[in-house]
């Protein structure tokens, strides 16, 4: 038995699989955001450790006897956020999330002073990356940064509390940018230009390395037998595709998260920091990757759903009632800023060209154009900087959406495949790094799901849309200039 457990944004989600890796049973446990500033996102790093409790007393009530003959767990999560703890291992303050853009400047400055960022960690400093929080941190937090012992991504702070070590793995670690990317070491002249030293670092293994054992009085509590190995485990992006076998050059997969991500496997280091494109290490050994982000995918969505007061399900049905082929109104979805390709922390959110007429439907509508719209530009930057996939895999709680999947695959022209499986996420990709580090070959582990469908692009909606996203990518431009 394995145990995966994603440290999400809105949720942690813990799995139970068995040797010839069968859903055994999963569990969530949601999640709040501190935003007490526009651009400001934050959590607690202690409720990722009671939601992931809470999971796991979960999973007890009605799996004891499976739980208790897990050998190995994985842990992925939410990428970049920077947890500062102090000597005794208590947060000094509220995580600073991925999604949270107050570090502008400080990303503008590391981005602008030191070549050496593009070089070494492959990538635009951007607000979303580590590096730039704790620039931040320093600058505006001066009294806690001195107090700083060490510096830790979300699921490697829950690895702190279930086996008492700081270690992270490579593909988390390259989001600090604080890593040599191509060397798969943390790079001391990175962290000294942030006034930090490798003794505030954690360790570094491969997400398919076991890092430490889980404490004896946690696995005595779960009911857990064996001798319990954590694996090194991954970043969310890098996690989902270990579960869905994305694993060689060719590769490739469109996550419809919280953010929106498409993820393609390079068999090398491959930065292309002017464009915007990410260049991380992979989850296992001599393997990396080029994502596009976009910082508000399904978010987008959910702030929607909040400010009509109307469910998910609800906006759902009402757009359904709406011609697919419309394209009006228009939408951004740069609600937190943006990342790929725009690199801006003060992008804003937009309707535009609303009429009297337009109600619910229309607007989701909107919203769902709007993000396909951005993310075949994040699909464009990957093109331009040679990472393009040959087969796309989605992902993600908003790929269930088969309108959304349609717009996206007919804007970027190119299809995706629904695996059967929907269970398959970040959370099933942690628990094979566990399989992994437990001593099983990645041929064997990271096998390609069943597929269940396949979205090819419709040459209509492209016509029909083309116009839209143009205007959309003018408007932009228009906007940017007036922005605050
Ligand atoms: C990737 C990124 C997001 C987060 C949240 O660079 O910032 O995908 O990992 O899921």
């Amino acid at each position: 038995m394995y145990l995966g457990i994603d440290i999400g944004t809105s949720s942690v989600k813990t799995v139970l699989i068995d040797e010839q890796q069968v859903l055994i049973a999963s569990t969530t446990s949601p999640l709040d955001i501190i935003r007490t500033q526009a651009g400001y996102s934050e959590q607690d790093p202690r409720w990722w450790w009671s939601a992931t409790q809470k999971t796991v007393s979960d999973l007890q009530k009605h799996h004891q006897k499976e739980l208790s003959a897990v050998k190995a767990i994985g842990l992925s999560g939410q990428m970049h956020g920077l947890v500062a703890l102090d000597h005794n291992g208590a947060p000094l303050r509220p995580a600073i999330l991925w999604n949270d853009t107050r570090s502008s400047a400080e990303a503008h400055f590391l981005d602008t002073e030191n070549q050496a960022f593009r070089k070494i960690g492959g990538n635009a400093v951007m607000p979303g990356f580590t590096a730039s929080k704790a620039l931040w941190m320093k600058q505006n937090e001066p009294e806690l940064f001195r107090q700083i012992n060490t510096i830790l991504l979300p699921k490697d702070y829950v690895r702190f509390c279930l086996t008492g070590t700081t270690v992270s793995d490579m593909s988390d670690a390259s989001g600090t940018l604080w890593l040599d990317v191509e060397k798969r070491n943390w790079s001391e002249e990175l962290l000294e230009i942030c006034d930090l030293s490798l003794s505030h670092m954690p360790d570094l293994v491969e997400g398919s390395e076991p890092s430490a054992l889980l404490s004896k009085d946690i696995a005595q509590n779960w009911g857990m037998t064996n001798d319990v190995v954590v694996a090194g485990g991954a970043g969310d992006n890098a996690a989902s595709a270990i579960g869905l076998g994305v694993i060689n050059p060719g590769n490739g997969q469109i996550s419809l998260g919280t953010s929106g991500v498409f993820f393609s496997v390079t068999d090398r280091f491959a930065p292309a920091a002017s464009s915007g494109a990410h260049a991380f290490c992979h989850a296992l050994p001599d393997t990396w990757h080029q994502m596009g982000v976009i910082l508000s995918a399904t978010d987008s969505v959910s702030w929607l759903s909040e400010v009509t007061g109307l469910s998910i399900s609800d906006l759902v049905d009402k757009m359904e009632q709406t011609d697919p082929l419309l394209s009006s109104p228009l939408f951004h979805p740069y609600l937190s800023g943006e990342r790929t390709p725009h690199n801006n922390a003060d992008a804003c959110g937009a309707f535009f060209n609303i009429k009297r007429n337009h109600h619910h439907g229309d607007l989701m509508r909107a919203v769902l154009q709007g993000v396909a719209f951005a993310i075949a530009d994040a699909y464009d930057v990957l093109k331009d900087a040679g990472g393009l996939p040959s087969t796309i895999l989605a992902t993600g709680g908003g790929s269930q959406n088969l309108t959304w999947l349609n717009y996206i695959a007919s804007m970027i022209g190119h299809s995706i495949t629904i695996p059967k499986n929907q269970e398959i996420g970040a959370a099933m990709g942690a628990a094979r790094l566990a399989k992994l580090a437990s001593g099983q070959k990645i041929d064997d582990v990271c096998t390609q799901p069943e597929l269940d469908q396949i979205i090819p692009p419709n040459p209509a909606i492209k016509t029909a849309l083309t116009p839209a996203r143009q205007k959309s990518q003018k408007l932009y431009q228009a906007l940017d200039a007036l922005s605050d």
